[in-house]
């Protein structure tokens, strides 16, 4: 009876070897990746997105479960599973387990970061089109996204909203919906807690934001249009369909618009939350006076920005940003267009 069916059992046989190396568009239960073995776990099916073990970059032999663009020079990380927690480089993996949980094993056996979802079988896990990772019970009902729990970037159509925050990767920088309804930017240091964006200097009414609208959403759309339910709005410079865009909060403490150039793999800045960079609290360190000083050399000459972290005599702390503190520094300057007002656009 076997030798019968054999032949016939071949083909499907290889079939089912063929299509069991990753990436995979879709995975069910009792599917798992190891790190030493293969890298990507899912790639999303017009290949825009990858997921998978993303190396931390630091030197060591440590792995993030993230999400990145595939297409990108840099390979650019838009969501990480647990930025706290890397997992070793050696026999750690990624599986969804017959109780339809996805879950990440350190190398020692514990548990690193898991999705908590419990559906059993039937259960998947897929990333689309959109960058979304998403897990679906049997009934196709959505139990886990993503999108729900953005690390630093936000993509379009995926929601800011009262759940959830965007955190710089410095850890101290935290874009969110404030409890009077307006979108702010916070630093939270170990030091000091202030809200630095938009200006604490006026109210909401003269920052352009209403308090009146409690949806608490922003979205970034597909045109490159960034719109808050407080009345704030971020257009991108190159607006227009077809051009992948992500929303991050940098090491700097600013948000920033990037648009992929298809062509080379590289991302241009195409909106600027924070115009005025000192008032990114924590930018000089726990010592330093960060002092922002446009000004002209000529009246008709070129508009050139000054920014500078003055020390207070002691060693500034690390500042997260290009320019460390230790003494009298000029950090940038930016030429900008003849004629045009003195704001910094941007900082190099
Ligand atoms: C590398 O990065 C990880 C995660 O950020 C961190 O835990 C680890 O200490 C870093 N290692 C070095 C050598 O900087
Ligand atoms: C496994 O390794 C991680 C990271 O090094 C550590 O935090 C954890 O305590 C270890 N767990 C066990 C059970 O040894
Ligand atoms: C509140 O914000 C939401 C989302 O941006 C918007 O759809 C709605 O029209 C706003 N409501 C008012 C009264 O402006
Ligand atoms: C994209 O990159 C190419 C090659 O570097 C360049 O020629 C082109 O101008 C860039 N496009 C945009 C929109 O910046």
């Amino acid at each position: 009876m076997l030798r019968l069916l054999y032949p016939i059992l071949l083909p499907f046989l290889s079939l089912l070897l063929c299509s069991c190396a990753s990436p995979w568009h879709t995975i069910g239960t009792g599917t798992s990746l190891q790190v030493d073995h293969d890298k990507v776990l899912l790639i999303s099916p017009d290949t825009t997105f990858s997921c998978g073990f993303y190396p931390s970059g630091n030197g060591t032999n440590a792995f993030y479960f993230s999400i990145w663009f595939t297409h990108a020079a840099d390979k650019t990380v838009v969501w990480t599973a647990d930025p706290r927690f890397p997992v070793n480089g050696q026999r750690s993996r990624i599986s969804l387990n017959h109780e339809g949980n996805l879950v990440l094993t350190d190398v020692n056996g514990s548990t690193a970061w898991e999705s908590n979802t419990g559906w059993g079988r039937g259960t998947t896990v897929a990333l689309l089109d959109t960058g979304n990772l998403v897990i679906k019970a049997s009934t196709d009902k959505i139990i886990w996204q993503s999108f729900d729990s953005p690390t630093n970037t936000l993509l379009p159509s995926q929601r800011l909203t009262r759940e959830n925050r965007l955190v710089s990767q410095s850890d101290y920088h935290v874009l969110y919906f404030d409890n009077d309804n307006v979108l702010r930017l916070l630093y939270n240091g170990p030091d000091i807690t202030s809200i630095y964006w938009p200006s604490p200097d006026y109210n909401a009414v003269q920052n352009g934001r209403t308090r009146f609208n409690s949806t608490k959403i922003a979205v970034l759309d597909h045109e490159g249009n960034f719109l808050s339910s407080d009345g704030f709005r971020m257009v991108a410079s190159d607006l227009g369909l077809g051009i992948q865009r992500r929303i991050t909060i940098d090491y700097d403490g600013n948000f920033r618009m990037y648009s992929l150039n298809a062509s080379n793999g590289n991302w241009d800045i195409t909106g600027e939350a924070v115009q005025q960079m000192c008032y990114v609290h924590g930018l000089c360190g726990r010592n330093g006076i960060c002092e922002y000083s446009p000004r002209r050399v000529s009246w008709s000459g070129p508009c050139w920005t000054r920014l500078s972290c003055i020390s207070l005599g002691q060693v500034a702390g690390p500042t997260g940003w290009s320019c460390d503190c230790w003494a009298e520094l000029s950090c940038t300057l930016v030429e900008q267009p003849t004629g045009a007002a003195c704001t910094l656009l941007s900082v190099v």
